[in-house]
């Protein structure tokens, strides 16, 4: 079955965009996956077409609209055949935090529906109505859910079957299973010397057991250091595991 990305945004312009270049831009070519954006203001009201309107009860910014936001993804649930099977994801900085498993989990289903929102927020009722996955990047605010559902989409797109070469493999990287979930180790290329600076003996030195040692250590040090939060979590599962 092919990968469907379903997009729903009042800027459907901005897609594919970076996910149209490199490793999903030549799978979208190859046809490994397919997008379609579905444009928002088709479902607006008025002569303006309007999605948004002020915040019940005073406030900052624009709400969108439940009925706009339900119409436009009823119109793709209701239409697209398989669609009503897709999770639907409302990339939101309130949601749960977007993670590698998440990437993993959505990489099994047929496809997903994004619905991107530039605004304050979306009228809770459709939240309740409908409910979509909330699921946020980080704790920082974007203008709009686009470019943090190109970022979730790439991270899902580059685990489908036959997207990444062999070379580009992703087995030992950063959150892997491989890699138990640690921060990957430190990497080296040509040249062997470049601001005097050395690759380490141990990178280059033939002995694959003591390098494959060399690097768990570095990886589990750069863990440590960089992410105490992700090292404990680590560390619960590891106790899990021998109890
Ligand atoms: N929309 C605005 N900010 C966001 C964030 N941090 N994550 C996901 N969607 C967003």
């Amino acid at each position: 079955m092919l990968f469907a990305a379903h997009i729903i945004t009042a800027y459907p312009h901005m897609f594919p965009g970076p996910l149209g270049e490199s490793l999903s831009g030549r799978a979208l070519a190859d046809g490994l996956w397919q997008l379609q954006t579905h444009d928002l203001r088709n479902f607006g009201h008025g002569k303006h077409q309007n999605i948004d309107d002020t915040p019940a009860g005073g406030g900052a910014g624009m709400v969108l609209r439940a009925d706009v936001a339900a119409g436009a993804l009823d119109n793709v649930t209701d239409n697209v055949k398989g669609a009503d099977k897709l999770p639907v994801i409302l990339p939101s900085p309130r949601g749960q935090l977007f993670s590698q498993e998440m990437a993993r989990d959505w990489a099994e289903a047929d496809g997903l529906i994004f619905l991107c929102n530039r605004f304050e927020g979306v009228d809770e009722r459709f939240i309740e109505a409908r409910r979509p996955l909330e699921v946020s990047l980080g704790d920082y605010v974007l203008g709009g859910g686009e470019l943090a559902a190109m970022a979730m989409l790439e991270a899902v797109l580059r685990l489908l079957p036959g997207v990444m070469g062999k070379a580009e493999s992703g087995t030992d990287e950063s959150f892997s299973a491989a890699n138990d979930g640690l921060l990957e180790y430190p990497h080296y290329t040509r040249p062997q010397e470049w601001e005097g600076r050395a690759i380490p003996d141990i990178v280059t030195g033939g002995d694959h057991e003591k390098l494959a040692a060399w690097r768990r250590a570095e990886a589990e040090a750069l863990t440590q250091k960089r992410r105490p939060d992700l090292w404990d979590k680590l560390a619960g599962k590891r106790e899990d595991e021998k109890n």
